[in-house]
């Protein structure tokens, strides 16, 4: 199955992503990971992307589009796509490498949310940056406060969480990546998910939106 999730910054998109990959044996491919390691590890594609984050602006199409690239032939029997593509040339880009392996996307899942909620949400996320596993201080905290409850590692927040760099990022999203749900809504491909509620009534929302049975399994 090869998935794309769209949806605002902090609708779930992550969360849900890491979930159904590990149910269904999917890769992951979150650019916004991608791109804090390669921060964390202080490689030029890094440092080139670091200024446009902390700004809650997108990294140049002509990088993330490499990057994805690069990875896509070992991946392509299956994966989730969490934040790529964002950009309207950036789905253009996909579909081409898509139709040059002869793997066309089954779904685009668009994550639906009031704007409200989004806020409260990333101001409250906390991430195990080796794993990529989040917690919400308000409705999913660690069993122990700063501390992963799989690996025991220290819990950080994202410096683009800031108030007004989710302020930013939810114009950007707007401008920038709301035409990528009408390119795919055109193609035939979305579907939509009310992505309010328990992470659980959201991964029954979805396996029922992509088809599959028995999300709690
Ligand atoms: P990226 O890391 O992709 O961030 P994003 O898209 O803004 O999305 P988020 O990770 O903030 O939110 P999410 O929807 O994954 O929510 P999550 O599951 O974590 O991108 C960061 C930056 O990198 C961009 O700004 C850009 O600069 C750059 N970038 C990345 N990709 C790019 C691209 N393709 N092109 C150009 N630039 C790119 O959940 C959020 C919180 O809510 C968590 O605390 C979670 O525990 C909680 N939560 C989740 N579900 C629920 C629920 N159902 N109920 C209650 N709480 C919930």
């Amino acid at each position: 199955m090869r998935l794309v999730f769209l949806g605002p910054p902090g609708a779930g998109k992550g969360t849900q992503t890491r979930l159904l990959a590990r149910r269904l044996g999917l890769a992951q491919i979150a650019t916004g990971d991608m791109l804090r390691a390669n921060l964390a590890r202080g490689t030029e594609l890094g440092k080139e992307a670091q200024a446009y984050m902390l700004r809650g602006e997108l990294v140049p199409d002509v990088v993330v589009i490499a990057m994805i690239e690069e990875g896509l032939d070992s991946i392509a029997d299956g994966f989730v796509m969490d934040g790529f593509p964002r950009t309207v040339g950036q789905a253009q880009a996909l579909d081409a490498l898509l139709e040059q392996r002869a793997t066309p996307l089954d779904a685009v899942v668009l994550f639906k949310i009031e704007r409200s909620v989004l806020v409260s949400r990333l101001s409250a996320r906390w991430t195990n940056p080796r794993t990529g596993r989040t917690y919400n201080t308000l409705t999913s905290p660690p069993a122990v406060a700063g501390l992963c409850d799989e690996d025991g590692g220290p819990l950080v927040q994202r410096e683009d969480d800031r108030r007004e760099t989710v302020v930013k990022r939810l114009e950007v999203y707007d401008l920038q990546t709301e035409p990528v749900v009408h390119y795919y809504r055109r193609s035939g491909k979305l579907v939509e998910i009310d992505a309010v509620g328990s992470v659980e009534a959201v991964a029954d929302r979805l396996a029922t939106a992509i088809g599959i049975e028995h999300a709690r399994k």
